[in-house]
């Protein structure tokens, strides 16, 4: 899911939209949303169910999120959103 609404718009989650509805090697589906609620960090892409919030994603996240995660199963960890992930490592 990612969000399409005002704050992560402004900040460029339609090129972000634009680039998950690009990739053709992904059996997922990818959907515009509404506010997810965290948006001072957006663009915010949320991946379900297993629940991984990515904050601040551009374009060129893109292809990392999906050879990663999508494919590899394994989160991005420079890309988690704090607020939600917290990093019990300090
Ligand atoms: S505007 Fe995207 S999370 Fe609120």
């Amino acid at each position: 899911m990612v969000c399409q609404h005002t704050s992560c718009l402004a900040a460029g989650s339609a090129e972000v939209l634009a680039a998950f509805q690009a990739v053709e090697e992904i059996n997922v589906q990818v959907k515009a949303s509404g506010c997810q609620g965290q948006c001072s960090c957006g663009p915010t892409v949320r991946i379900l169910p297993e629940e991984t919030w990515y904050c601040r994603i551009k374009p060129s996240d893109v292809p990392v999120i999906v050879a990663e995660h999508l494919v590899g199963g394994k989160r991005v960890e420079a890309k988690l959103n704090p607020r939600i992930h917290i990093s019990l490592s300090f």
